[in-house]
């Protein structure tokens, strides 16, 4: 008899689509830059995963939970909780207001050179101050979370065993991480 294949859910993966390794790759393309056809699922996030409870194995997202605002951002990661089988494993990589903050206040050269590449409209006079508040509004982020903020918010929800994770370093097999950099943190828990 054939067994289901487990449910692997890559959430908001935008351009990272990640194919032949069972994912499948969600987003609604807000960003417009996701090739026609790549896409397994195209699926607002900010509606109910079109799963039953307990059903799904496994869910990644990363640089996706901070583009919603505060409450929508929990009832999304309450969603997350209900899907999961249980003893099933979610990993998110988001940019960690705590390191932002670490930085800002060390003046961590790296991180800096990281960051103010890539903030919206580049920077003006590229000080520490003008990053940390470009931090904090650009990417049409709606909310931020520091590592304690989030881990806190996971536990409350009901997920168990959180554990912040280095790049490509995890206790479940989760192997698609495409966020190697200065800023991201990433978070385990399980169901
Ligand atoms: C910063 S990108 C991150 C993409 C990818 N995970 C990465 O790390 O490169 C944020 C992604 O979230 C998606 N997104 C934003 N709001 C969404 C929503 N309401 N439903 C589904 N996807 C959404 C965007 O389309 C975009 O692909």
């Amino acid at each position: 008899m054939k067994t289901a294949e487990p449910i692997k859910l890559h959430l908001a993966c935008g351009t990272n689509v990640v194919k032949g390794k069972g994912w499948t790759n969600v987003d609604n393309n807000s960003d417009h830059n996701i090739k026609k056809g790549q896409l397994d699922l195209d699926w607002d996030l900010r509606k109910p995963l079109p799963y039953k409870d307990d059903s799904v194995d496994k869910i990644f997202h990363e640089h996706f939970i901070e583009h919603l605002p505060k409450a929508q951002g929990e009832a999304f990661l309450h969603d997350c909780y209900r899907v999961l089988e249980p003893g099933g494993s979610m990993r998110i990589g988001w940019p960690d207001t705590a390191k932002m903050i670490r930085a800002y206040v060390t003046h961590n050269k790296k991180y800096f050179n990281y960051v103010s590449k890539h903030v919206d409209g580049g920077m003006l006079f590229g000080t520490w101050d003008e990053l940390l508040v470009d931090f904090l509004y650009s990417w049409q982020h709606r909310y931020g979370y520091t590592r304690k903020h989030l881990k806190q918010l996971l536990l409350h929800i009901g997920f168990k065993d959180a554990k912040y994770k280095k790049y490509r370093q995890s206790d479940y097999g989760f192997d698609i991480d495409a966020r190697n950099d200065p800023a991201t943190t990433y978070i385990e828990v399980i169901k």
